[in-house]
């Protein structure tokens, strides 16, 4: 695993919003794996205006994202498709049927798993996949425990990631059970992973990543197995490292 160590927010955002542009402008047919939550918000912006200015076009490229809750509706504000729309999808010249998140209202859940897994399959596998990382290690909603072996599957949701996902809800009652997650052996075969750590609140999960050792009980840990990983951090995540 690469680290690179920015100052702040606004910096870990745009040294990946330029390793975003290189590589989209590198291939000719991009797929990229999004996340949502805070910590990409920024970078979304610097990628509407990176296309506004003309230095990046998304017309080419195909998207899937980690995770999205069960029984949200697309248009419900608090769905990662909503996000996706609103943050970046509907703001740059993306061919809205090359954008793909799981559909967290399918009647079958398992075959939409299925489903996700034969398109990202198709699409030739994803080039460059953005992971955020979860108080608790998790990447997607691969929680703690979660097998290395997984592929997009339905998960329970951890106490830990309800509350910490309740800021965005009107209260905690609201916040979906399960969710739609791409699995850690399918994030592991993306060609190139950027797992992008910022704030304080999250120094003791880098420590643990950077110190701690392999193991299922902090998925994260497993990006060290991954041939090019490059974690790029702000100083506060940073704070708990000598
Ligand atoms: C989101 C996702 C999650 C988040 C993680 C960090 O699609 O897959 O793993 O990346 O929970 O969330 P924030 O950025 O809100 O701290």
């Amino acid at each position: 695993m690469k680290l690179v160590v920015m100052e702040n927010h606004e910096e870990m955002s745009k040294y990946a919003c330029q390793l975003i542009v290189s590589k989209v402008n590198s291939l000719t047919s991009p797929v990229l794996g999004l996340a949502t939550g805070s910590t990409p918000e920024r970078l979304y912006e610097m990628l509407i205006e990176e296309y506004k200015q003309k230095l990046v076009s998304f017309s080419r490229v195909k998207t899937f994202n980690l995770d999205e809750y069960v029984g949200l509706r697309g248009h419900d504000k608090n769905s990662y498709r909503y996000y996706m729309d609103h943050h970046l999808f509907s703001k740059v010249n993306f061919t809205k049927r090359k954008n793909h998140i799981p559909n967290g209202m399918a009647s079958q859940l398992e075959q939409e798993c299925q489903r996700y897994e034969q398109l990202i399959k198709e699409a030739g596998g994803i080039d460059l996949q953005i992971l955020g990382l979860g108080h608790n290690g998790h990447i997607g909603f691969n929680e703690p425990g979660t097998p290395f072996s997984s592929r997009t599957h339905v998960v329970d949701l951890d106490c830990t990631t309800r509350e910490a996902n309740a800021r965005f809800f009107e209260s905690i009652k609201e916040v979906p059970t399960q969710a739609i997650t791409m699995g850690i052996e399918t994030i592991l075969e993306s060609k190139q992973i950027i797992l992008l750590v910022s704030g304080e609140q999250k120094a003791t999960a880098m420590q643990r990543l950077l110190n701690g050792e392999v193991s299922e009980d902090f998925p994260a840990s497993v990006l060290k197995r991954h041939h090019d990983v490059t974690i790029i951090a702000d100083k506060a995540a940073l704070q708990l490292q000598e």
